[in-house]
């Protein structure tokens, strides 16, 4: 059983997946289950937390105090309204500059959820 937006891993080949729909049947890769990641909530003490600047009144810039090294660094972040209809989702590889730009009417707020190479999925709760 997956449900909608979970993201899950294969701990051979490290394939990432998201859930677009949900389904009754089991995940596998490489012969095995794919190991559900769970989320973390990001604290402003944590280098997973979003930082968000208010560019005007719907534009933001989302930036990150991580690293951004070849061992460590955040691989996607995602921007997902609260009622889950809205995704916008950038890739970053280890030499990109950590920062999104995104226009958002979100009358209810969003989350900020990102996938680290090394720590796995944390969540920022933006009201
Ligand atoms: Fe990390």
């Amino acid at each position: 059983m997956s449900d909608f937006l979970e993201l899950y891993r294969c701990n051979l080949c490290f394939h990432v997946v998201e859930i677009c729909k949900e389904g009754a049947g089991e995940l596998v890769c490489c012969g095995e289950k794919m190991e559900k990641l769970e989320e973390n909530i990001a604290n402003p003490d944590n280098a997973h937390f979003a930082n968000i600047e208010n560019i005007s009144d719907i534009e933001k810039k989302i930036t990150f105090n991580h690293p951004m090294t070849q061992e460590h660094y955040i691989e996607f972040v995602e921007i997902i309204s609260k009622d889950l209809k809205h995704i916008k989702r950038k890739h970053f590889s280890f030499d990109d500059e950590l920062e999104m730009t995104i226009k958002c009417n979100c009358k209810n707020g969003f989350d900020v959820r990102l996938y680290c190479n090394r720590d796995g999925v944390w969540k920022t709760e933006i009201n």
